[in-house]
């Protein structure tokens, strides 16, 4: 349960797993602000989650891939006096365009909201939680920071396992502050997402064993966060894809691939 001015920010909450983290943290008492693009949904997203759950809600509609995006957030947080004790970096997209196609200014954008935005977000509000002494991080990473490289998104699975890698170096230096750092890595998650990244097809191919619920994916998440952990693969399913990645060969994981993720690797 947070305190009056207290707040979980939530890049990414006004759709999929963002919008279910929000609902979860809703439900136990935390207020929120929300950050994406369409500040129509943002607006709908907020207003259903104080009728809903008698919190408070707030909005900052900015796109992560405008580099000036998060010191924008950051003085709209300040001047409302809203303190930021959770902050959960999830928003995202894929690009579904061969990668010697895209333009450089794609892939910049990409990284930036993926990758760059969520360094300069932590790095913002860290020293506010450095000095409350208490602070939840969480980086919605995905299973693709294990899985084999894809044949498109060529940078998707990178920036994630980047994501890992930050999440990790965030423990080892800050824990001792009473902060931590949540890398939340979800599989195949029925979501906006595929449709977003023009992927909608191939996400239709999955066998429906690998598909999950946003809504399971973010009680998940939001479990592991509050308890501290560093790494959450939500489910049974893919807690078991991540280990045999990490031990069966990879002559065998090249020829499964096609199965479980078909397209994706063509
Ligand atoms: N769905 C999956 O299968 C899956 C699996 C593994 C990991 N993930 C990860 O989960 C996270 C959430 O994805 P989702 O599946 O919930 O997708 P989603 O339903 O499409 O939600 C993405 C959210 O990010 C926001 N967003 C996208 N681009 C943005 C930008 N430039 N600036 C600000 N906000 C932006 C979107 O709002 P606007 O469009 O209004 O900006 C939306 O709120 C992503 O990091 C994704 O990589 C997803």
């Amino acid at each position: 349960m947070a305190n009056k001015n207290t707040y979980a920010l939530i890049s990414g909450g006004s759709s999929g797993i963002g919008y279910e983290i929000a609902k979860d943290l809703a439900a136990r008492g935390y207020n929120l602000i929300l950050i994406s693009r369409n500040e129509k949904n943002l607006k709908n997203c907020s207003a259903s989650l104080i009728n809903e759950y008698g919190i408070s809600a707030d909005y900052i509609a900015c796109d992560l891939s405008n580099k000036d995006s998060v010191s924008m957030i950051y003085k709209a947080c300040q001047e409302k006096n809203y303190t930021i004790e959770v902050l959960v970096n999830n928003a995202g997209y894929g690009i579904n365009t061969p990668f010697h196609i895209t333009s450089i200014e794609d892939e910049e954008s990409f990284i930036r909201v993926l990758g760059t935005s969520v360094i300069s977000l932590t790095k913002i509000f860290l020293n506010d939680m450095i000095e409350k002494k208490r602070g939840k991080i969480m980086i919605v990473s995905s299973v693709a920071a294990f899985a084999p490289p894809s044949a498109i998104q060529v940078l998707y699975g990178p920036i994630k396992t980047f994501m890992n890698r930050f999440s990790d170096a965030l423990n080892k230096n800050y824990n001792r502050y009473g902060i931590t750092s949540t890398s939340v890595c979800p599989g195949f998650t029925v979501t906006n997402f595929h449709t977003a990244s023009n992927v909608q097809d191939l996400m239709d191919k999955v066998p429906s064993f690998m598909k999950f619920s946003a809504e399971r994916i973010a009680k998940e998440g939001v479990e592991a966060m509050l308890k501290g952990k560093s790494l959450c693969i939500p489910t049974k399913t893919y807690k078991s894809i991540v280990f045999l990645l990490k031990i069966i060969p990879y002559s065998l994981v090249r020829r499964l691939e096609s199965f479980f993720a078909p397209g994706r690797y063509k």
